[in-house]
């Protein structure tokens, strides 16, 4: 029996059942559904709507199923259409009429309204200490790199000399965004929508903050409608996610191109890196492949919560429903996949010799010797042509550019000790630049400021069941 039979007179058709049924996948939600549920029943009981025996035997059976549900000794019945059915037909199995008391004052609207935004701050705590992790991994690697450099890229064509510490903290600085955004995600869905209803509340004398409250929920909703149809929050974790995978397929991809013998700039651990079934000589850089492919699935899921909800009048319609597998897969993906890419950048290892090498091609340092220039009064586009004239005339005449620096009057021998990637790392001493006191200076804030998050994540509601 459907807890809507009474209303029709024929039972709902086999294909009507397995078409619209959701138990599938909201089963996954079901600590979050006897959590609400145990709210629920005290919020009944302070408004007397349950006495003391009924109330304490209705967390009994909810107990009783939690424990059913934990030990996978739960049996779900083909006519359990969701979680929140299923968990209310065992409670009713259990202990009779009481536990058809249940849903007094509920409705399903914001029920999984409710579980969906339990699941939400338990999923948004998991993966902000995944971030966490890594931003604080970055940051170890970084130092651990010290003044080592590497060539830097615009149109993946060779530009100028940088400290490895800047290039990895470029992506850590990324990702400290990512979780300021979760953070801030966080702080909007901390709303209970239980008591909204079906939609417009309820005559029974329920109050929407005790139970808000009872939740660790910041507040209570205040418009019931918006109550049972805002998915925002689900929105916003999906965006949160897509971008956050973005950043770490732009990484990915990097760690593609780095790895090949062509660049041979990074080395994977073998612990972190796959074989080939045929090639025996193969080494594949899996994680950070998957990585980036695993972005389509994040756009997709966020891209289709969106046009699901484009077309929705107010207040509950069923295709909200379409709004679960999108968000647990997206949530599942990122939270192995911080682990997985964390591990393989941990354990990366740097070539440093061919890093420097590539970071030292005379011509990386052509700007330096306009700026060299420009100190000594020359006006910007005058300089530019000097080097730009003297790269052309190293390249045609093969020359070394270090030669023609020194022969060059506005030049000399001073300006010949800048064609090295060491001298312009340390002479860029301009705030935020690519140099290694900017790295130094950059390291500390961004520890300061990883502290502060950590602080933060940790305040996260994220027990599942009290
Ligand atoms: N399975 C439904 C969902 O995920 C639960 C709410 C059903 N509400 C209803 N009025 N049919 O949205």
């Amino acid at each position: 029996m459907t807890l809507w039979q009474s209303r029709l007179s024929a039972p709902p058709a086999d294909a009507l059942l397995a078409f619209t049924e959701s138990l599938s996948f909201d089963q996954k939600l079901w600590r979050f559904d006897i959590q609400g549920s145990r709210a629920h029943v005290h919020g009944l009981t302070r408004a007397k709507l349950l006495d003391e025996e009924e109330s304490a035997s209705l967390l009994e059976a909810l107990d009783s199923v939690y424990s059913e549900l934990e030990t996978g000794n739960f049996r779900f019945l083909p006519s359990d259409e969701d979680i929140h059915t299923a968990v209310e037909r065992r409670v009713t199995e259990l202990i009779g009429d009481v536990g058809a008391k249940l849903h007094s004052g509920r409705s399903r609207n914001d029920q999984i309204a409710l579980d969906l935004r339990l699941y939400a701050r338990s999923a948004i705590s998991a993966i902000s200490h995944g971030v966490v992790e890594f931003l604080s991994m970055i940051a170890d690697v970084a130092e651990a790199a010290g003044d080592a450099v590497m060539p830097g890229y615009t149109h993946t064509q060779r530009a100028q000399p940088v400290p490895i510490g800047h290039y990895l903290l470029a992506h850590g600085w990324a990702m400290r965004r990512d979780l300021d955004r979760l953070l801030a995600a966080y702080g909007r869905m901390d709303v209970s929508p239980l008591g909204a209803g079906a939609l417009a509340g309820t005559t029974l004398a329920i109050d929407p903050e005790f139970t808000a409250n009872e939740l660790g929920f910041a507040t209570a909703f205040l418009n019931s409608f918006d109550a049972v149809s805002d998915r925002d929050f689900i929105v916003e974790i999906l965006f949160n996610i897509a971008l956050l995978g973005v950043h770490l397929s732009r990484f990915a991809e990097e760690i593609v191109m780095f790895t090949t013998e062509e660049f041979g700039f990074f080395r994977l651990d073998d612990a972190y890196s796959t074989g080939s079934s045929m090639l025996p000589q193969k080494k594949n850089p899996d994680i950070a492949e998957l990585a980036r492919g695993k972005t389509g699935r994040y756009v997709g899921n966020l891209v289709s919560l969106l046009v699901t909800l484009k077309g929705t009048p107010l207040t509950y319609n069923r295709d909200l429903q379409e709004d679960k597998e999108p968000l647990f897969d997206s949530v599942e993906q990122m939270t192995r996949e911080l682990v997985a890419f964390q591990g393989m950048v941990s354990t990366m290892t740097f070539d440093y010799e061919r890093l420097r090498q590539a970071a030292s091609s005379e011509y990386l340092q052509a700007i330096d010797i306009a700026e060299y220039l420009v100190t000594n009064g020359v006006p910007f586009r005058r300089a530019h042509g000097v080097a730009a004239g003297l790269v052309r005339d190293s390249l045609e005449r093969r020359v070394p550019l270090r030669e023609l620096v020194g022969a060059h009057p506005q030049l000399g021998e001073e300006a010949m000790s800048l064609i090295e990637a060491d001298a312009a790392v340390r002479r860029r001493s301009a705030a935020g630049g690519a140099s290694i006191d900017s790295v130094v200076a950059q390291l500390k804030r961004y520890r300061q400021e990883l502290h502060d998050l950590r602080g933060l994540v940790a305040t996260l509601n994220t027990n599942p069941v009290e």
